[in-house]
């Protein structure tokens, strides 16, 4: 079975894995994604070459950390409260979990899969005290189980690290011969395209200045980097020491027609062999 994210997540890579494989490095020794999100590149590289590299996912989100960690450790029992809330699933059943917080690590996990497939566009977005407030979404028969996806990623995850900390942190602990994937929050093109509250913590050009800072700290280290982001003045501007390669990105967040057509993005890499 082909392992696949498990949640929609906004800024999914899915879809460009195709466009980016030409600038994946053919070696290295361990993998780290320090925006993990849906984890799309990961997901793929581990069908590509198996589980014989060692991975690191990290994201600032604690519900999507804690959510990878349980189909890491308890996919049955994950898949088994996923079919109690599928035969229970109805619109008083979708506010009543909406507004839940449970503690318990299982039923958070349970909780963010089922939102994330009956909400609204399938989207996790929280408010500035961190509540998700995503409508219910018109689906007819939402997939609440995936049974298949779950046992797939389950096995793509087995030994890989699940971090739950600052991007820089987590970047940090790579070293010489390592690959880094960043995804960060994109740089805002304009003022209507802001879409950066996956969480609490909004992502701002200061965030950005800093996210380059540590991209050319793991050069100099010797790393493999690959980053995504917009493409905006700031970032062609922060990354013009390095390779930049455009992408063509289908958009479907912004709720205007408008802003469903595709748009540019930059990949931005630097391998060793060019840090000097
Ligand atoms: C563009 S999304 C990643 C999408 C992912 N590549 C995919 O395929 O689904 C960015 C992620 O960064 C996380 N994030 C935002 N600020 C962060 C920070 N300061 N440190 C770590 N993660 C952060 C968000 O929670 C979000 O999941």
């Amino acid at each position: 079975m082909v392992a696949t994210p498990i949640v929609k997540w906004a800024g999914g890579k899915g879809r460009l894995l195709s466009q980016y494989e030409p600038y994946l490095p053919p070696r290295f020794k361990r993998y780290f994604e320090p925006f993990a999100g849906g984890a799309a590149v990961f997901f793929w590289l581990r069908n590509q070459r198996g589980l014989k590299f060692s991975a690191t996912l990290n994201d600032s989100n604690e519900e999507l950390i804690n959510c990878y960690q349980v189909v890491q450790s308890q996919p049955e029992p994950l898949l088994a409260r996923l079919r109690q809330m599928a035969d229970r699933h109805s619109h008083a059943y979708y506010y009543q979990i909406r507004a839940e917080r449970p503690e318990l690590p299982l039923e958070r996990a349970a909780r963010l899969i089922y939102l994330n497939k009956t909400c609204y566009n399938g989207l996790y977005r929280v408010n500035a005290s961190g509540g998700f407030n995503v409508p219910m979404g018109r689906y007819k028969d939402p997939s609440i189980v995936q049974e298949d996806k779950i046992v797939a990623a389950h096995q793509a995850l087995q030994g890989v690290q699940l971090w739950n900390k600052g991007f820089d942190d987590a970047a940090l602990a790579a070293r010489k011969g390592d690959f880094v994937y960043f995804d960060p929050p994109y740089q805002p093109l304009n003022a209507t395209s802001n879409f950066t509250s996956y969480t609490k913590d909004q992502f701002g050009m200061e965030q950005q200045c800093h996210l380059a800072a540590v991209f050319k700290q793991l050069v100099k280290r010797g790393c493999h980097v690959l980053l995504s982001n917009s493409d905006s003045e700031l970032v062609r501007d922060l990354y013009r020491d390095y390779q930049q390669v455009e992408i063509r990105a289908p958009r479907f967040i912004n709720s205007k027609a408008a802003g469903r057509s595709s748009i540019a993005e930059l990949l931005i890499l630097a391998n060793p062999a060019e840090s000097g």
